[in-house]
C-alpha cells in the first residue's frame, strides 16, 4: 500500500514557482498531468529569457560591444553548463538544434549519409518514438539499406534480451534507442547495450528526450556516440534541443547546414569549416533559448535531479496502485516502480476511446495526453491498440491531482455508461 506521506521531502513547494498553477480551466484549479508532451516553464526561466530581451539582446559572435560580449559569453556558459551536466569532455562536444527531432535528423543526415551503404543494417526498437524511427526511415531508402527493430519481450514492459543478440549478430552500422520510452515509461538499459553494440563496430545514438528531466544522464559512463534530447521537456524553452557527440565523432563529420558562423573562411570558390561545436550551427542561433536552458538546468540542479525522481516515483506507485483497483483499467508498461521507469503511465479504459477520456478530464481542468504518442508501430503493432490515454508527472505535480484523475476516470466511466 503506498502512503501518500511517502512524499516527505518538501518538493511539493516548487509548485509556487510555476505561474501557470495559478489559473483555473473550465472553472477546476489547472492539472497538468502531461510533462512527457512538455514540461511547464518555472518563473526563473522566464525570467532569464525576458532579462536578456530586456537587458542585453543582440547577436553572438558577432558585436564588439559590451551587451554583445554579454549574449556571448551567456551563449558558451550554457553549452559549458550542459557539457558538465551531461558529463561531456568539453562544450565542443554540444551541439545545439531545434530539438531531439532535429539532433537524430542531424545524425542521419551527416554521419548516417556518409557511413551507411547498401544492405547495411540500422538497428532501433519497438519503442520509439517517430522522431527516432522515421529518420532512420529515409536514410534506410536513401541507401537501400535495411531497418530492424529489437522487440519487446512477452510482458510487453522491456526489451527482449535475446532479441538485442539477434539483432547485433547483424552488424549494424548504427544503433539508435531511447533512453526512457514515452508510452511505457520503461528506461532501457542503454549502457548495457551500447557496450554490446561497440563489439560489433555500431555507432551508438541514445534518443534522451524522456529521460534527461527524470535522471541523472552521465554521457562517458553510457559511453554512446551520441545523445539527444529537448530543452522544452526540461523546464526550458521550446526551439532549441541538443546534441551530444563524441568529439571524434564530430570533427570527422560534414556539417548539416551552410551559412554564416559555421565557416572559418570563404572564397569565391572555396571555404573551410568553423571548428567545434560552431560547424555544426549554421545563422544566428536560438540565443535566448540558450539562455532558457541554462537557467533551467540551474533549477533542476538547484531541486537536485535525484529529488526529482524520488518525487515522480512516489507519485507513479501511488497513481498505479490505485489504477489497479479500477475495473476494466489496463495499464501498459512496468508495474514495478523502480529505477528502470519513469513518471510516465500509459493506460486504456475498456470501451472507451482515449480522446473522450482526455475530454472528461478536462471538463475537470486536468491535462492528459490521449492518441499515438507519436510512437504508432509500438501502440498499433506491438500493443494492438489504436490509441492510449497518457498521465505523465514532473516536479510540481502532487497527490491531490491524481486523486483528482481517478475521480475523473470514475466520471468518464459513468458517462460513457462503462459499468
Ligand atoms: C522519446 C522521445 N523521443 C523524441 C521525442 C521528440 O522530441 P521533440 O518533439 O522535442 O523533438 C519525444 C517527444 O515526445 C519523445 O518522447
Amino acid at each position: 500500500m503506498v502512503s501518500k506521506n511517502d512524499l516527505s521531502d518538501g518538493i511539493e513547494s516548487v509548485r509556487s514557482d510555476f505561474p501557470i498553477f495559478k489559473r483555473r480551466i473550465n472553472g477546476k484549479r489547472f492539472a497538468y498531468l502531461d510533462s512527457a508532451s512538455t514540461s511547464q516553464k518555472p518563473k526563473q526561466v522566464i525570467k532569464a529569457i525576458s532579462d536578456y530581451y530586456v537587458n542585453y539582446n543582440s547577436n553572438i559572435h558577432r558585436g564588439i560591444y559590451n551587451i554583445a560580449e554579454k549574449s556571448t559569453s551567456m551563449y558558451i556558459s550554457s553549452k559549458e553548463h550542459i557539457a558538465k551536466y551531461i558529463n561531456a569532455n568539453s562544450y565542443n562536444e554540444i551541439i545545439y538544434t531545434r530539438n531531439t527531432t532535429e539532433s537524430i535528423n542531424l545524425v542521419a543526415l551527416t554521419l548516417g549519409n556518409e557511413y551507411v551503404n547498401k544492405e547495411d543494417h540500422i538497428l532501433i526498437t519497438d519503442l520509439e518514438h517517430h522522431s527516432n524511427i522515421v529518420p532512420w526511415q529515409l536514410l534506410a531508402k536513401r541507401k537501400s539499406a535495411a531497418v530492424d527493430y529489437i522487440k519487446l519481450d512477452e510482458s510487453k514492459e522491456h526489451l527482449d534480451i535475446n532479441s538485442i543478440k539477434e539483432q547485433l549478430e547483424k552488424d549494424p552500422k548504427i544503433v539508435a534507442i531511447s533512453h526512457a520510452s514515452n508510452v511505457l515509461g520503461t528506461v532501457n538499459d542503454v549502457k548495457e547495450i551500447t557496450r554490446e553494440a561497440h563489439k560489433h563496430g555500431s555507432i551508438v545514438i541514445v534518443d534522451g528526450a524522456q529521460a534527461v528531466s527524470h535522471m541523472s544522464v552521465d554521457v562517458r559512463d553510457i559511453n554512446c556516440d551520441f545523445y539527444a534530447f529537448s530543452s522544452h521537456k526540461m523546464f526550458g524553452p521550446s526551439g532549441i534541443g541538443v546534441l551530444y557527440g563524441k568529439e571524434e565523432l564530430l570533427e570527422n563529420m560534414g556539417p548539416l547546414y551552410g551559412g554564416g558562423d559555421m565557416i572559418h573562411t570563404v572564397t569565391h570558390d572555396t571555404y573551410s569549416w568553423n571548428s567545434l561545436p560552431w560547424k555544426f550551427e549554421a545563422g544566428t542561433p536560438n540565443i535566448e533559448g540558450a539562455i532558457g536552458l541554462n537557467a533551467a538546468i540551474d533549477y533542476i540542479e538547484q531541486i537536485g535531479i535525484q529529488r526529482i525522481a524520488k518525487h515522480n516515483m512516489a507519485l507513479t506507485a501511488y497513481l498505479l496502485e490505485h489504477l489497479s483497483k479500477i475495473d476494466d483499467i489496463t495499464v501498459y508498461g512496468p508495474k514495478n516502480v523502480d529505477n528502470r521507469r519513469i513518471g510516465v503511465v500509459s493506460f486504456d479504459i475498456k470501451g472507451l476511446h482515449p480522446h473522450d477520456v482526455a475530454q472528461v478530464f478536462d471538463s475537470e481542468g486536468i491535462a492528459i495526453r490521449a492518441g499515438h504518442h507519436c510512437a504508432m508501430p509500438l501502440i498499433t503493432e506491438s500493443l494492438n491498440r489504436s490509441a492510449l490515454s497518457r498521465i505523465s508527472f514532473n516536479v510540481y505535480n502532487n497527490y491531490v491531482e491524481i486523486d483528482r484523475a481517478l475521480k475523473a476516470i470514475k466520471k468518464a466511466k459513468k458517462l460513457f455508461k462503462v459499468k
